[in-house]
């Protein structure tokens, strides 16, 4: 079965093609990057314009790699949320119309969906399993009791550690987008400041707009004293606060759960001090697998919306014409 998958939810506008589940005949991300560094952050207006300029190149790129006549395509799948509207908009509307033009059944996918299969390009998948989802939008623990089944067991009370690691970055004055920034510097970095450790609600829940403010205030504090910033200290800070708060949630949810396999999915997935961690925890339990997705499968590409529209299809999952792109999409509705 080859399934041609399109991803646009965000500043990423990417087409994948896939050969049953695991075997890629191509991988094309367009992405913008660039373009919104300039300002510090994604412009939503700018990102769907770029998408509509883009998606019929990266289209035509991804067949010509693949070598593959597009009227050999079995199905079209796609991100129909969550993500930016306008962005979202414009890779539903693309793939609506070649599932209508070549008569193809077409797949709507979950991003966050997306994310977690893109685990099963390496690894054989074994549940129950639970997945920690860390991007730029999202903060999540999600339980799979079965393949394809999701429960969100632990979710962020304000900000995603992603929107922290970017927001961080810019007090620091570091580029978009921030987290490779911090990571990058909190390597160099020593244990020389200390941040709170923050409360939440529920034992798997998580808060990261404290973090945000402590860091403030901790700059702030420096600059009354006099103190010279030390930049790479305040980034290691930061991420060891982050990070901890990641591994205490996931060892709860570990005990609460007991999972047979856990994995790591999403942008802040390719953080160098969480998979450090995670393996420290993880690598050789017996009863417990542990799954790292490498670096280009952590940020937004279309192979793991192909992936895991494969998988929707064989649980029965079809849109008709009528399919919405949905920016608050709901991973328990799938
Ligand atoms: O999954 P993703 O590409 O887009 C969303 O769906 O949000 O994640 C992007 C997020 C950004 O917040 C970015 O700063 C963060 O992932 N990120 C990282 C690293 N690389 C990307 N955060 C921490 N460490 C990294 N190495
Ligand atoms: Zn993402």
């Amino acid at each position: 079965m080859i399934i041609l998958a399109i991803e646009s939810s965000c500043d990423e506008t990417a087409v994948s093609i896939l050969k049953d589940k695991t075997a890629i005949l191509s991988a094309i991300v367009s992405s913008q990057i660039d373009t919104h560094a300039k300002f510090g952050g994604v412009v939503p207006e700018i990102a769907s314009r770029m998408h509509i300029e883009n998606i019929a190149i990266v289209l035509q790129e991804a067949l010509t790699k693949a070598d593959l006549d597009i009227e050999n395509v079995d199905a079209f799948a796609v991100t129909q949320g969550p993500g930016l509207i306008g962005c979202l908009h414009v890779g539903v509307l693309a793939a609506k119309t070649l599932a209508w033009y070549y008569q193809k059944p077409l797949i709507p996918v979950h991003h966050l969906a997306g994310h977690i299969y893109a685990n099963a390009l390496i690894d054989e998948l074994e549940y129950p399993l639970l997945a920690l989802v860390v991007s730029g939008g999202h903060t999540e623990l999600i339980l799979l009791k079965q393949e394809y089944d999701f429960m969100i067991v632990g979710s962020t009370q304000d900000d995603a550690v992603g929107e922290a690691y970017d927001k961080v970055a810019r007090v620091l004055g570091l580029p978009y987008p921030g987290g490779v920034a911090i990571d990058k510097l909190a390597q160099i970095g020593k244990r020389n400041y200390q941040l709170p450790t923050v409360k939440t609600q529920g034992e798997l829940d998580f808060s990261f707009s404290g973090i945000k403010s402590a860091v403030l205030q901790l700059i702030a504090r420096e600059k009354r004293a006099n103190r010279e910033l030390i930049i790479e200290d305040i980034a290691y800070a930061f991420q060891h606060n982050a990070v901890e708060q990641l591994i205490d949630r996931v060892k709860k949810a570990v005990d609460t759960y007991q999972p047979k396999h856990i994995v790591l999915a999403g942008g802040v997935a390719a953080n160098s001090y969480l998979r450090k961690r995670m393996n420290e925890e993880y690598k050789n339990h017996e009863d417990l697998k542990l799954t790292i997705p490498s670096l280009a499968y952590c940020t937004d590409n279309a192979t793991m919306i192909a992936v895991a529209g494969y998988i929707a299809y064989q649980h029965g999952h079809r849109a008709d014409l009528s399919l919405p792109a949905d920016s608050s999409l709901e991973i328990c509705s799938m």
